[in-house]
């Protein structure tokens, strides 16, 4: 195992870690923000040292990770656990603990102790939630504990259900006019960045023009802020399904089972371990252990 080294832009620049602050200057300056999900150290290492502006602990971990259907079973302990180990992982990117199903839709106090738990517990810097004017109350009372709140609609996972299957949101005027007034609304409320999935890009465009709070779009188009991706999307570790507006850079899933099955196939024909795998010992100390042997 080798430690990490530096990556190029690391070297040349010396680089802080990111706030809040820092995302509303890109935002000023027109700069486009990166934001990608980690859900263990060495993800959120590479992540870290790729330079991504955000990471999220999202509970898609639930589906790519856990192996369930939905976001829906995932609990607080199992996104503190996954928050602790990128934190571990990652030094610059702000971090940002997604909140899972029913741990802030009960009551508002409830909602600010386990947000809490991701700042006090997990070392997150912020946490994301979904929902529009419905979630007010709750934002409200976190933002107020200290807490900087990421909002999420849109197609928001959660509510898959409710919306019928894990569908594209805002597609006629009506809908669309929701979204916006909702956008604004959270906006007033204090989240400090927007998550819009699955809308028409002309409306995520529109809805990033008017807030002054940056907008992270994920099959939202170009006209948002920043874009989010899911790691294992992205990367091509999930060959469950692949939503239309990912695109895959590379396709580690074959990698993984080509090595694999050559592994097996070492193995099977005593290919593996080769002498440079093997430890040791001097002739010497094995004469040495025959000879004591050779008494017993
Ligand atoms: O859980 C998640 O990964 C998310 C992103 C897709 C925004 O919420």
């Amino acid at each position: 195992m080798s430690t990490t080294s530096p990556t190029s832009s690391q070297k040349t620049t010396s680089r802080k870690k990111v706030t809040v602050r820092t995302l509303r200057a890109r935002k000023r300056r027109g700069e486009p923000i990166t934001m990608l999900t980690a859900y263990d150290y060495p993800s959120a290492l590479a992540v870290d040292n790729a330079g991504t502006d955000i990471i999220l602990v999202g509970d898609s971990l639930g589906m790519v990770v856990l192996g369930y259907e939905t976001t829906l079973p995932v609990t607080m302990d199992d996104m503190l656990h996954h928050c602790k180990a990128v934190a571990r992982g990652a030094k610059y990117a702000l971090l940002v603990g997604d909140m899972p199903f029913m741990s802030y839709q009960v009551s508002v106090e409830e909602a600010v102790r386990n947000a809490g738990r991701f700042l006090q517990e997990a070392h997150m810097d912020a946490v994301k939630l979904e929902g529009g004017r419905e979630r007010v109350e709750t934002i409200r009372a976190i933002v107020r504990a200290g807490i900087p709140v990421m909002g999420h609609i849109g197609l928001t996972p959660q509510s898959v259900h409710q919306l019928g299957g894990f569908r594209a949101q805002g597609k006629t005027a009506a809908a669309a006019k929701r979204l916006v007034e909702d956008a604004l609304i959270l906006q007033d409320t204090g989240v400090f960045s927007l998550v819009l999935e699955s809308v028409p890009g002309r409306l995520a465009a529109l809805i990033s023009e008017k807030l002054e709070i940056p907008t992270i779009g994920i099959g939202a188009g170009a006209g948002c802020d920043g874009q989010v991706l899911v790691f294992h999307d992205l990367l091509g570790l999930f060959d469950r399904f692949t939503p239309r507006f990912v695109k895959q850079y590379t396709h580690l899933h074959a990698t993984i089972a080509e090595a694999l099955a050559a592994y097996n196939d070492d193995v099977r024909n005593r290919r593996f371990p080769a002498a440079e795998h093997t430890v040791e010992m001097k002739d010497e100390e094995w004469e040495a252990l025959r000879e004591m042997l050779q008494d017993a």
